[in-house]
């Protein structure tokens, strides 16, 4: 039996919580150790279950990894003649597709299971296919799994996304960094983590220009080196503990330190109408509660609009908003799963395509919940925190993949929250 979490709602929040290093940035940063037979050193990683995962995965591809800390780790080549992500652990952590690009660039050939979908959605990797295909890669499909092999080095080329995809563009910058000649990514994602994947790669040697953009630029180089790199603070976690702030912070509003520069705008500008202080000004993130609980009107989208991994912990706010909320979900399919549970806790919610019209404000009570995936698992946390009476989270092996546990950090600014162990 998993995990779970207990949470007695309406205690205040006051004080610090340290932010991790972004798993989302750690996880390409943790493939790119595949590109090089030198030894890389990243820190700041999040001690999370899927760095763990990824670890493993890498293990198994002959990659050494040591630890010097559960936050800061080397990575050296021990063999290279392994290019199979075994089904074991992508079905677990889909984001092992990211090895894709890397073995096909270094090693030629790749096994890669397909990740098949999750509970937010099919999770396609139609793109990431076709863009290696661009690069010379042949590619096939057998037996749940990409078999993709190159004759010789993968030939650059140019390439347009047809639908902006993250770990896409990442698989693409990883496998162009060592290819023949110059690439073109047009079409790309333009999150902070793909920024970060870049200034790693650069730093190994690549030859990348405007990461961060929709498009990319790869003058591909025939060896890469070594480096050391902090990954950047983890946005996700900081917006989950901004919202908590703007739902139940004391006056004097929560701390967020380690998270300098974290890029947070759009929720920043959702939040504004409700007269939540938001403080970036010094080393820290001051973010207070919010003092008038406005109906807030968003719709997620790629960088740098309102990200999809924190529509799941808005909709709590939007609970108690005085009026109609319309969040609107534009990138998965089926990311709504939390408003069943919330629904149960005394949400209004009513849910048309992709749009939920949340009408607020309605009093939580606290209810026994179960987690589906990893960002409502989070929802459930802060609906927790403000729900009347007792709730349990179950299933949190979700929560524990992208969040470093969650209850200690929350337990030491107040919150009444407890892990019952299985
Ligand atoms: C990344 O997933 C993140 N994961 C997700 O975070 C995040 O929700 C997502 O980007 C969107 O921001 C990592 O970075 C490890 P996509 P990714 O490819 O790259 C469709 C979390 O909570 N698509 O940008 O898998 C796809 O179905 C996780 O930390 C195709 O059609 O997402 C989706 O509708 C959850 N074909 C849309 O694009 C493809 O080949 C965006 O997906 C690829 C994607």
């Amino acid at each position: 039996m998993p995990d779970k979490l207990k949470i007695v709602g309406g205690h205040p929040l006051s004080g610090q919580i340290p932010i991790s290093g972004a798993k989302n940035a750690a996880l390409p940063a943790l493939a790119a150790s595949l590109l090089t037979d030198e030894t890389i050193q990243l820190s700041n990683l999040p001690d999370v279950w899927d760095t763990g995962t990824m670890r493993r995965l890498l293990e198994g591809l002959g990659v050494r990894v040591t630890r010097d800390s559960t936050t800061s780790w080397r990575l050296s080549i021990d063999s290279d003649e392994a290019f199979e992500a075994p089904y074991r652990w992508v079905k677990t952590m889909r984001a092992s597709i990211l090895t894709l690009g890397p073995l096909l660039a270094k090693r030629r050939r790749a096994r890669v299971s397909l990740p098949g979908g999750c509970a937010i959605g099919s999770r396609p990797i139609d793109l990431h296919l076709a863009g290696l295909s661009a690069l010379g890669a042949r590619i096939d499909l057998a037996h749940g799994f990409v078999e993709a092999a190159v004759d010789g080095r993968l030939r650059g080329a140019p390439y347009h996304f047809e639908r902006i995809t993250v770990t896409g563009t990442e698989n693409l910058m990883l496998a162009a960094c060592l290819a023949d000649g110059y690439t073109r990514l047009t079409g790309c994602a333009r999150e902070p983590e793909i920024q970060d994947l870049a200034d790693l790669l650069n730093a190994m040697g690549a030859d990348i220009e405007g990461a961060g953009t929709e498009c990319i630029e790869i003058r591909g180089v025939t060896s890469l080196g070594s480096a050391t790199h902090r990954v950047i603070p983890d946005r996700i976690e900081a917006g989950t503990f901004a919202i908590a702030a703007a739902l139940i912070a004391d006056d004097a509003g929560l701390e967020l330190t380690g998270c300098k520069g974290v890029r947070l705008e759009a929720l920043r500008e959702v939040l504004s109408p409700s007269d939540v202080a938001w403080d970036d000004s010094g080393d820290n993130l001051r973010v207070g509660r919010a003092e008038t609980h406005r109906p807030l009107s968003v719709k997620t989208a790629p960088f740098p609009g309102f990200a999809t991994d924190l529509q799941a912990q808005l909709m709590v706010l939007a609970s108690q908003g005085r009026g109609v909320s319309h969040i609107e979900e534009t990138i998965f399919e089926n990311r709504f799963m939390h408003v069943a549970e919330l629904v149960r806790m005394g949400a209004h919610i009513d849910l048309t395509g992709g749009m939920a019209r949340v009408h607020g404000p309605t009093p939580l009570s606290g209810a026994a919940t179960m987690a589906t995936d990893l960002r409502a698992s989070a929802c459930l946390v802060l609906a927790g925190l403000i729900a009347e009476g007792e709730t349990s989270v179950d299933r949190i092996y979700h929560l524990d993949r992208g969040y470093q546990r969650i209850e200690q950090k929350l337990r030491s600014v107040g919150a009444r929250i407890e892990r019952i162990e299985a």
